[in-house]
């Protein structure tokens, strides 16, 4: 195979990328414009709820959330590890106190018995996150919340798409959060999205975006500059030289970087706090509109990839018959990650959310995070690797990538 498979880059065309040059080329509407509401009307629309709301990432989109709710100093946030540090950083921000939660080991979704025992009198709400598009088992979750009486903000920034007894992720909570970062289901560089049905919530959401800076047009410019590029080199023929390119930059690399070595300690920075540029906006747009069929090429690979592994004895996710996941990247288990990372390489960059429990963190404990309270999460840490599911890996990849995988 003369192919290289990214981890990203599958989601956009050639047509994205002719529309984000011509905002380049014509810079008038770059920041500001009408892309925006209809971005957000059309994915509030797609999740089957009243509003939406942009930012310029997920993580300001929560922080937006938990304002909004008015949760903050003394108050509790159930959330299950794995995450992203940037998860816990925004609930920091807020002022409330992170209490992590650990997975299943079937599907690294929220352990409802172990966020049972987490509960406080200060326990305000559970952030749920969909881990890897596998919608998590909300009958058993809307009980939880219910009968304690805790607001649910869904994390579904792995989940565009997914569905629960056919109703789409992002519904079942007072709101949700997503991504259009670059690794997600579609990609403007960067990019967040806040959904809720409620409409008081979605006035004291859009009260916050308001007050958020409009992005710099340098900035919107770098963005697109990196979408152009990243369609470009992760072009599975480009691939393995465009690689081999970044992985000698190192640190040298120009473009612009979504976490910052202060978030990755825990850390928040205001200028953070920023609004999605309408160039981005319409570049979503038009990925949003092409939804239904990324997700069933994701799902048919994410099948064809459960068949092969499962020949193979490999550990692959199991969950409930009436969720529908969005596969932002297909997970398995594997004794020794390393090894299956160097036996992938030839073929494919291969994933490795989650390394920690706290996804790039320097050390979980800046998240707050002890050692030892989570072991599955812990263990997951330890042995999962992804494949990628996007537009540009083919049915017929799928046995290379499984066959380069060494034995279990
Ligand atoms: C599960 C999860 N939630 C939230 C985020 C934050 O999203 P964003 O990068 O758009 O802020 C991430 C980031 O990758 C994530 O993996």
């Amino acid at each position: 195979m003369n192919r290289k498979l990214s981890l990203l880059g599958g989601t956009t065309t050639a047509g994205d990328c002719r529309a984000a040059a011509g905002y380049l080329l014509r810079p008038r509407r770059l920041v500001e414009g009408p892309s925006i509401g209809m971005f957000e009307r059309e994915f509030a629309d797609r999740v089957g709820v009243r509003h939406g709301c942009s930012f310029s990432s997920g993580r300001v989109g929560l922080y937006a959330i938990l304002r909004a709710l008015g949760i903050g100093a003394d108050d509790e946030v159930l959330l299950q590890v794995p995450t992203h540090i940037v998860v816990s950083n925004a609930i920091r921000h807020a002022g409330a106190r992170p209490i992590y939660v650990d997975c299943l080991p079937d599907n690294w979704n929220l352990d409802v018995q172990h966020a049972a025992r987490q509960v406080t009198p200060r326990t305000r709400a559970l952030v749920l996150q969909h881990t890897f598009g596998i919608p998590a088992d909300l009958d058993a979750i809307m009980d939880f919340v219910q009968e304690r009486g805790l607001v649910l903000i869904e994390d579904c920034v792995h989940a565009l798409g997914a569905t629960w007894r056919g109703r789409p992720v992002g519904s079942f909570g007072s709101a949700a959060f997503f991504s259009t970062e670059e690794t997600k289901i579609i990609s403007t560089t960067m990019g967040g999205m806040t959904v809720t049905d409620d409409d008081a919530l979605a006035e004291r959401i859009r009260a916050f975006q308001t007050a958020c800076a409009w992005p710099s047009r340098w900035l919107t410019v770098r963005y697109l500059v990196k979408l152009l590029a990243y369609h470009l080199l992760t072009e599975p023929r480009l691939h393995r030289l465009a690689r081999a390119a970044y992985e000698a930059l190192g640190e040298a690399q120009p473009l612009p970087r979504p976490t910052s070595a202060d978030e990755l300690r825990g850390g928040w920075d205001s200028e953070l706090e920023q609004r999605l540029s309408n160039a981005q906006a319409a570049v979503g747009l038009r990925q949003l509109r092409r939804l239904d069929a990324n997700v069933v090429h994701r799902r048919s690979i994410a099948e064809r990839c459960a068949a092969l592994l499962a020949r193979r004895g490999f550990k692959t996710p199991t969950f409930h018959p009436e969720a529908a996941p969005s596969w932002v990247r297909y997970p398995l288990t594997v004794t020794d990650r390393s090894a299956a990372v160097r036996a992938s390489h030839p073929h494919v960059v291969l994933g490795t959310w989650f390394t920690s429990v706290l996804e790039e963190a320097e050390t979980p404990a800046d998240g707050g995070y002890v050692t030892g309270s989570c072991p599955q999460a812990e263990h997951a840490a330890q042995h999962l690797v992804n494949l990628p599911t996007h537009g540009r890996v083919r049915e017929e990849d799928v046995p290379t990538l499984v066959d380069a995988l060494p034995p279990r």
